[in-house]
């Protein structure tokens, strides 16, 4: 499979805190990538730094190559033209995604018609098309509607629908479900699934719930304090997580047949030398404080941790 994306030593800071250390993942073509992790955890700062929209106070080091371009290095120009044709973002809060005073349709439609200078009527058209395709009903009307008309759901099918239109190569969905309700959660996971197996698109899908990440996902990436502490396929990862972060967030998952353990202590609390986990690991040995942990790697599987969980 093609490599669409490869970080490299992501580091972000901001003074001195590094919020991003040491990250390094790829995504291939027509995957979908999940990243999971805590709130706080650094997910979304590394996914805006692929499209170079992280905080004008960040401080980002490191290589992000998409397609074959060095994104860092890129100038200004070029990488306008990446954001929204090739690399589309979908977020949290889809009712942010629209400007209000504008209908839907004059929205999705108009960036086909800057990224592709086609015709507004073969647009709409395309804009129909699409929208049925997502699930929308009487997507006229749709189109014709102000955003505030449309459900939660609907605007975030929308969002999607942009994505589709303007053929991103990659898009970052984070936390797309969020703020959905959970049918509605799961109608959009499908259509991402479906999307990725019938275009070869690829995915970053960010989400703090493991079970969604799981279940969506061909490959996972872990973040915990900053740091990748595990990445994998899914099913691995799934059946055998590595890392004792992944495998606490495995085991604090609601409705499994034990009962949800949850990880006592604070992911902000990462002062000292070693691991990022340690104070709050089950596992920590008195050198996960102070030595370096680098990342070992294990045929597909790569686990940031002094006493992976292997036996
Ligand atoms: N503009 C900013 N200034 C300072 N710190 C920030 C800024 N944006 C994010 N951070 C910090 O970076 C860390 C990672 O944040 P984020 O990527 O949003 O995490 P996640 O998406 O996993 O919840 C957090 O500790 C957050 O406080
Ligand atoms: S390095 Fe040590 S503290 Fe960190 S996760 Fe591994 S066992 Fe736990
Ligand atoms: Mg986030």
């Amino acid at each position: 499979m093609k490599e669409l994306l490869k970080v490299e030593k992501l580091t972000i800071s901001f003074a001195d805190r590094k919020v991003v250390e040491d990250v390094s993942f790829s995504v291939y073509e027509g995957e979908i990538l999940g990243i999971v992790g805590e709130s706080g955890s650094g997910k979304t700062i590394t996914s805006l730094s692929v499209i170079r929209m992280t905080p004008e106070s960040a401080k980002v080091e490191g290589s992000v190559i998409f397609n074959g371009k060095e994104i860092m290095k890129l100038p200004e120009e070029e990488i306008r033209k990446i954001r929204g044709k090739e690399i589309s973002l979908i977020t949290q809060n889809p009712h942010s995604a629209f400007n209000p005073v504008f209908k839907v349709g004059y929205q999705v439609v108009e960036p086909v018609l800057i990224h592709y200078g086609v015709s507004p009527k073969q647009a709409k058209k395309q804009a129909m098309e699409v929208f049925v395709k997502l699930g929308i009903s009487e997507p006229e009307i749709r189109l014709n509607s102000y955003p505030h008309e449309l459900s939660g759901g609907m605007k975030q099918r929308a969002v999607i629908s942009i994505a589709i239109l303007t053929g991103s190569k990659l898009i970052i969905a984070d936390e797309p479900t969020t703020a959905l309700d959970p049918t509605i959660a799961s109608q959009i996971l499908k259509l991402l699934r479906n999307l990725v197996e019938e275009t070869k698109k690829s995915i970053i899908f960010i989400s703090h719930d493991i079970s969604a990440v799981g279940w969506i996902s061909d490959r996972i990436a872990v973040m915990y304090g900053g740091w990748i502490v595990e990445i994998g396929k899914s099913k691995d990862i799934l059946n055998k997580p590595f890392h004792p972060y992944t495998k606490a967030l495995i085991e604090a998952i609601p409705g499994r047949k034990i009962k949800p353990k949850p990880i006592p202590g604070s992911p902000l609390d990462i002062n000292w030398k070693g691991c990022r986990f340690a104070k709050r690991c089950e596992f920590a040995r008195t050198d996960c404080f102070e030595k370096n942990i680098d990342v070992k790697t294990f045929d597909s599987r790569s686990v940031r941790c002094l006493y992976p969980l292997i036996q």
